[in-house]
């Protein structure tokens, strides 16, 4: 089944609103003649706003880096799923490996990456909340080094993919698409190598495929992300199982993003 290819620039806690104005300013003008692929940029939610007056009539689309899982209420510094819908913000990342861990169940190394003890449970709520609020979602799984050396990147992978997908209805999960990112490959300039890239996006199919049904999981959008950039994302995504990209630091220069974009098409 052909898949749309999806190519989405995370750019974690990084630029201000106008440098973000500049940013699209130049980046529309190098991917506005792209009709094959979806594109998007998560910019900070300081953003959003501005960048979706600017991208109105673009083809590159907007999405948050994440959502609280409540509607309403005392919950401060939070942002719902409710408030991006009403701002139409199409797209959310959940469960990023920079938000999981630490406090949560994954006990990433303070040294590593996770700063905010999200949790599978965590990640679970949000997606419905995202469901709820009719905002497609980019969920993020992947393991630490750790999980890798010791053989258990599949069953770290399983376990995160079948604990956020529980009770999900039919709709979220027809949206969903799903980002494999190692954790050790995130920011260090280590890409996994695209051989094991396919057959970890692979797996993912095939969990998903378990969990839900193999038409269902045949058309699922399953991303890389792990310092892809200009050189490295032609060969990932002409990957059977990989549609595309999850990009951090890559996607923070508009040339370099606009090329990797193009490297999907
Ligand atoms: P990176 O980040 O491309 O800078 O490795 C990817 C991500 O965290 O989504």
């Amino acid at each position: 089944m052909p898949r749309r290819p999806f190519v989405a620039g995370n750019w974690k806690m990084n630029k201000t609103s106008s440098e973000a104005h500049q940013y699209v300013t130049e980046f529309v003008g190098l991917v506005n003649e792209i009709t094959s692929v979806d594109i998007v940029l998560c910019p900070p939610y300081t953003s959003l706003a501005r960048l979706n007056e600017d991208l109105a009539d673009e083809n590159v689309k907007l999405g948050a880096q994440d959502a609280f899982w409540e509607d309403s209420g005392a919950f401060t510094s939070c942002i719902s799923a409710g408030m991006l819908s009403a701002e139409k913000i199409p797209y959310c990342i959940v469960g990023h490996s920079e938000r999981r861990g630490r406090f949560g169940k994954l006990e990433i190394p303070e040294t590593t990456v996770g700063y905010f003890g999200e949790t599978d449970e965590s990640v679970n709520l949000k997606l419905k909340a995202l469901a709820r609020a009719g905002i497609t979602a980019i969920l993020c799984v992947g393991e630490t080094l750790a999980e890798r050396e010791a053989g258990n990147t599949d069953s770290v992978i399983e376990n995160q993919l079948n604990a956020a997908l529980d009770g999900l209805g039919d709709d979220a999960l027809k949206s969903l698409i799903i980002a494999y990112e190692p954790v050790w490959a995130i920011g260090t300039g280590k890409t996994c190598d695209t051989p094991e890239a396919e057959r970890v996006c692979g797996f993912i199919r095939q969990v998903l495929a378990d969990a839900t049904s193999p038409h269902l999981a045949m058309g699922c959008r399953i991303l890389y992300g792990g310092s892809v950039k200009p050189s490295n994302a032609q060969d990932l995504f002409s990957q059977e199982n990989i549609d595309g990209g999850l990009v951090g630091g890559a996607s923070l220069i508009a040339t370099d993003f606009a090329e990797i974009v193009k490297a999907a098409v």
